[in-house]
């Protein structure tokens, strides 16, 4: 069975060999917190138990209306943002060729509603036009501006090119059981819709239809991810003991190594597909973890593209960072390095060795400097990227950024801080209801 395991090989030089047994104690009440659901947050748990939980009608539907969809569309649009559109993008661009928009794979999944560019929305219009596509609507508030701004331009172009009723078969709402705006337009538009469990927040999201929906309909296995989960979760259940659970290993040692200056944690992966990953896995550990002024700040780089542009600045600048790198074992082709009788290029030492062992080596060699240069470093193996271990590896950072929140002392599961930029943002444009705030910022600026 392909199991994900972790190596913290290349942290006790910095941590010395007392900490963690002395850590063990505050883990193992974090943990018994978050099982017996008396921690802070503990109405945002549903995720839990999600990978064994869910319910076999809910996935035969998701299935269904994924192969409904690849049936009508070259083009599926999710319109989401944060945790309404990182999960389901991080697992297709792990899985997906990453050539696969020109080689015809249908369909090509596209994502809208996570930025307010004009010129970006404007390409996408021009784009469908061409194209015939549905649309997966996601927001669990059913109130956020960028999804709701984009599902606006997109469902008027939608209904423009196949008529108000062939538009309703075309749009699927992902959203909350009762409130908010988009619950209300799917029930008197009569969309297919499906509902994000009121005890999951968005950014644990990922394994409810937020995240299923999308990742079936680019052709995924997604009980093989649950599967994944599932099993990840027995680990993280089983105890807190740093020694059986690796989560609670992986939670302890952020804890311990940012007690002791190492307020940046970079997440390195040596999978130019795992990019989305890493931006899925900054969001749930930066809006869990950043606010009453504390927190790791998560950062994330790919290798070994960035070793030629933040190399520099990981082997020689403020020693303030640890690196955790996702480590993949195998590939999933077979690529070797030609030779050639000229030698011109002086690269006949390579000749007849896989890409996937020069980039080991590449892995190894930065690994060594990087500890050598004063970073702790982190491993987390997976044997190879797929949807079973993609599952593991979700549940084993959403249980420990739970863990890490509750050894931090914060509520990982909430994001009152989103907030500020949304009322200037909404002052600012003169939404009902913000004239105090328009004449103060009127004031402010000038
Ligand atoms: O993790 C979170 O809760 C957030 O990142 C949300 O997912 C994000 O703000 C989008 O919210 P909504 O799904 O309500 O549109």
């Amino acid at each position: 069975m392909e199991k994900l395991t972790f190596d913290t090989r290349n942290v006790s030089a910095f941590i010395g060999d007392k900490c963690l047994p002395r850590f063990q104690d505050e883990i193992f009440n974090c943990h018994r917190a978050l099982l017996e659901r008396n921690g802070k947050g503990n109405d945002f748990l549903g995720w839990i138990d999600l990978p064994v939980s869910i319910d076999e009608a809910l996935l035969k539907r998701i299935e269904e209306d994924a192969s409904r969809i690849r049936r009508i569309a070259e083009v599926f649009v999710v319109i989401g943002i944060g945790g309404s559109y990182l999960g389901s993008r991080a697992v297709i661009e792990a899985l997906n060729d990453p050539f696969s928009a020109l080689k015809n794979r249908k369909p090509h999944i596209i994502f809208a509603g996570e930025n307010l560019s004009e010129d970006y929305h404007a390409a996408l219009l021009g784009l469908l036009d061409q194209k015939d596509y549905a649309l997966a609507v996601i927001s669990k508030s059913g109130t956020t501006t960028e999804p709701a701004v984009a599902f606006r331009l997109i469902k008027n172009h939608l209904e423009k090119k196949y008529g108000k009723e062939g538009a309703v078969s075309r749009i699927i709402a992902v959203t909350d059981a009762s409130k908010g705006a988009l619950k209300k337009m799917a029930a008197s538009e009569g969309y297919t819709s499906y509902v994000i469990p009121d005890d999951i927040g968005g950014r644990y999201s990922i394994l409810t239809p937020v995240g299923l929906l999308p990742i079936a309909v680019a052709g995924f296995d997604i009980r093989a991810l649950l599967e994944g989960a599932a099993l990840m979760r027995e680990e993280a259940l089983f105890s807190g003991d740093c020694n059986l659970n690796s989560c609670a290993l992986y939670a302890a040692i952020r804890n311990i190594l940012y007690r002791n200056g190492k307020w940046i944690e970079v997440l390195v992966s040596y999978e130019p597909t795992m990019l989305y990953f890493i931006e899925w896995w900054k969001q749930l550990f930066g809006e869990s973890e950043g606010k009453e002024g504390k927190g790791i700040f998560p950062a994330g780089l790919t290798f070994t593209a960035d070793l030629h542009s933040m190399g520099q600045y990981m082997q020689d600048g403020m020693r303030t960072l640890f690196e955790t790198v996702i480590s993949v074992e195998n590939s999933g082709s077979m690529l070797t390095t030609p030779s050639d009788p000229e030698n011109a290029d002086g690269l006949n030492f390579l000749a007849g060795k896989r890409l996937s062992e020069i980039n080991r080596m590449a892995e190894l060699g930065t690994m060594l400097a990087h500890v050598d240069g004063g970073i702790p470093n982190l491993k987390i193996n997976i044997p190879s990227i797929n949807e079973f271990t993609l599952g593991q590896l979700i549940y084993f950072f959403e249980f420990s950024c739970a863990l890490s929140g509750y050894a931090l002392g914060v509520n990982p599961f909430d994001q009152p801080g989103v907030e500020a930029y949304k009322k200037n943002m909404f002052a600012l444009l003169g939404k009902p209801g913000f004239e105090k705030e328009t004449e103060e910022l009127k004031g402010r600026l000038g």
